[in-house]
């Protein structure tokens, strides 16, 4: 079964997701909030946004072959809710298994190495395998539901990782907190980065579900993604 996925993001008005030159004072609240009202077993996220999370230590490579199956690894579960990372080449290093009160999982692809694996290993932390080079994110979401019971995941960025699970067809609803902001940075991340160019895809529409004016002047969009063809 794939688990029901809400994808939520915080986003300027031109779509930009880095808070760098907002002004905000606690820009986390923007986001953190309306998310903690999302019922979700698990939040995933990218690697790029994992490591603000993940561990700050550089760990030295070990030497020499480390001969460990690619095989997905469950370790005891400590929690019911869980925060994982789309990390397929194994960049993320941690001090415990846990980010605040969430186990971490991490998804890998099968080229990460031994001692990699040997790493998460010492740490406790679980990890499933994805596709041998490139991930099946279709196939990430039946795993993480028959194995750690997921039901419900938020997907909360960055652009890569929304943009694959959107290329994929994955996504049920669309979850954004509108930034009273244009931030215009040309080359910045923004809510859903698939691909360069236009081709033969095209744009995913969206049903709106609900629209709240939060905090002042920002809006909390909730949609739910057209599966249909669109009638416009
Ligand atoms: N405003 C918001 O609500 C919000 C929320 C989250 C993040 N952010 C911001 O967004 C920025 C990061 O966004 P980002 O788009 O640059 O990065 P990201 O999505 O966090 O991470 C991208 C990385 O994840 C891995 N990845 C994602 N999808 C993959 C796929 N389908 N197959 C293989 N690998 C995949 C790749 O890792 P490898 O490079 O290791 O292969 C890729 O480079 C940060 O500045 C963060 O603060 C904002």
């Amino acid at each position: 079964m794939k688990p029901y996925v809400i994808c939520h993001m915080l986003g300027s008005v031109d779509g930009r997701i880095k808070q760098d030159i907002w002004g905000f004072k606690d820009h986390h609240k923007y986001f953190e909030e309306p998310a903690s009202k999302i019922k979700a077993d698990a939040w995933l996220v990218g690697r790029k946004t994992m490591q603000e999370f993940s561990s700050k230590k550089t760990f030295p490579a070990n030497k020499g072959r480390i001969n460990i199956p690619k095989e997905d690894f469950v370790a005891e579960q400590r929690s019911k809710t869980f925060a994982i990372v789309i990390d397929p080449t194994g960049k993320c290093y941690w001090d415990s298994n846990m980010v605040s009160t969430e186990q971490v999982i991490e998804v890998l692809t099968e080229k990460v190495t031994g001692s990699y694996l040997q790493h998460l290993r010492s740490k406790n932390v679980s990890y499933i395998f994805g596709g041998k080079e490139e991930l099946d994110l279709k196939l990430v979401l039946k795993k993480l539901n028959k194995l750690f019971g997921i039901k419900r995941l938020r997907i909360d960025g960055g652009g890569h990782v929304n943009g694959s699970f959107l290329k994929a067809g994955l996504i049920d609803e669309f979850s954004l907190v509108l930034a009273p902001v244009a931030d215009g940075t040309i080359g910045a991340p923004s809510v859903f980065e698939v691909e360069e160019g236009y081709g033969k895809r095209r744009a995913t529409h969206f049903k709106l579900k609900s629209v709240k004016k939060i905090y002042g002047d920002f809006l909390w969009i909730r949609y739910l993604v057209f599966k249909g063809k669109a009638q416009l």
